[in-house]
């Protein structure tokens, strides 16, 4: 049964948990559109990251009860990420800064390990750079090939062009689950089923996906997934990469230093197990314990509910936008979430948002660290709104009103 989308009134109350809100900027409420680049915190995940501060302790490294309770905090987060991914184990879960350590801890990792000379790597032309440049790097380091899937009008990958791309040389298939400047979601299981079928690992940027719809990554059939706090309504500086626990095991360590060794002499150094092999030195520890807190908020509410919710603002946003005269969107994907990309005009996109900033209205606009997807279609940059657990019908309409006073401020033609 289809899980009932999250009403209007549950999200006026949601918002009250969020002190963003209550801070009006430049003298109007805040209309907060920019979750894609990192999502506002709730009031639970704060207190928790101020509770892990107040009485601070190291990991793994102390008898005394606070290191053993902020141990306990920390590994229990493991847990926690697994069930929101639907990971077979915690030992799976890897500890790491966000999506862009993740996808670099891979390439360092597993890539230099399996990627050798003539191997190719397959990308999509939807990746954010931090999906592109790790690969195009280890490319360069062990003399591989890069190969680009593309993407066609809408911004959909073209699957049909996968088959000529994936195959014997095939090591590395990266992808998003959810592209940040179109909003496009990927056939993940597809992709990964092919990318087995030739013998390649699947990795995953769940960046724009795990705040927005339910992951299993048994379902999806990908071998690595990552995605960062932040943009879950975490903090800032943590994050999760998720690999196959025989992946992770066959994987030389990356950083070296303190908790990821078993025992060092300077004839020889034996290495932890998985998952503190990939977890040299001192984390952000109260970072990942507020991560914690911020997938129990999630899960309580229900990521159904919030998916469901979600798209109904989706839908609207597109409609209060493409209202406004001279608009055109970038990206049509028929899967989309949580993100409208789009042009007022000959409007620079910058002009725009700082025209709506004066309202109160906060987007962003660029590149959206996607210039491949902006040289696709011909453009230096977009305007991108996009959404959260706690958008309303009345900002969407209020970034409509704000367009309209950017156009007659701007001069659009
Ligand atoms: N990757 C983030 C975004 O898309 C920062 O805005």
């Amino acid at each position: 049964m289809a899980a009932s989308a999250l009403l209007h009134q549950d999200v006026l109350e949601l918002r009250r948990e969020f002190p963003a809100f209550s801070k009006p900027v430049h003298g109007t409420p805040l209309v907060y559109l920019d979750s894609a680049s990192t999502s506002q915190k709730p009031r639970a995940v704060i207190d928790t990251l101020t509770r892990a501060t107040e009485s601070s302790a190291n990991i793994h490294r102390g008898v005394h009860v606070l290191s053993v309770e902020a141990t306990a905090a920390y590994e229990g987060v493991r847990t926690k990420a697994a069930a929101l991914l639907g990971a077979a184990r915690p030992q799976e879960i890897v500890f790491v800064r966000g999506t862009t350590e993740a996808i670099n801890l891979v390439a360092q990792t597993y890539g230099r390990k399996n990627v050798g000379l003539g191997d190719e790597i397959v990308v999509t032309e939807l990746e954010h750079h931090s999906n592109i440049v790790p690969w195009q790097m280890l490319c360069h380091e062990r003399g591989a090939h890069l190969r680009v899937l593309p993407i066609d009008a809408r911004g959909e990958v073209a699957l049909d062009r996968l088959d000529e791309l994936l195959g014997a040389r095939t090591r590395i298939v990266a992808i998003a689950h959810v592209s940040n400047s179109l909003g496009t979601v990927l056939p993940v299981a597809e992709i990964a089923r092919r990318a087995r079928a030739a013998g390649a690992v699947t990795v995953v940027d769940g960046a724009q996906a795990v705040a927005h719809l339910p992951v299993d990554v048994g379902a999806l059939g990908c071998d690595f997934y990552a995605f960062s706090g932040h943009k879950l309504y975490g903090p800032t500086g943590s994050g999760v990469l998720w690999g196959r626990g025989a992946l992770l095991e066959a994987m030389p360590p990356w950083q070296g230093g303190g908790d990821m060794i078993r025992s060092v002499t300077f004839a020889e150094t034996t290495y932890a197990d998985v998952p503190h092999r990939f977890e040299a030195g001192t984390p952000d520890i109260a970072a990942v314990i507020g991560l914690g807190a911020a997938i129990d908020w999630i899960r309580a509410i229900g990521i159904d509910r919030i998916a469901a919710r979600e798209a109904e603002m989706l839908a609207y946003v597109t409609r209060v936008v493409l209202g406004v005269a001279d608009v055109r969107l970038v990206g049509t994907a028929r899967d989309k979430r949580a993100i409208v990309s789009f042009n007022v005009g000959d409007l620079h996109p910058h002009d725009v948002g700082s025209a709506l900033d004066l309202d109160g209205i906060a987007v962003r606009t660029g590149h959206h660290c996607t210039q491949p997807v902006m040289d696709h279609f011909g453009i230096d940059a977009t305007v991108r709104a996009s959404l959260g657990i706690y958008t309303t019908e009345e900002e969407l309409d209020a970034l409509g009103a704000g367009l309209v006073r950017a156009r007659a401020l701007l001069g659009s033609r």
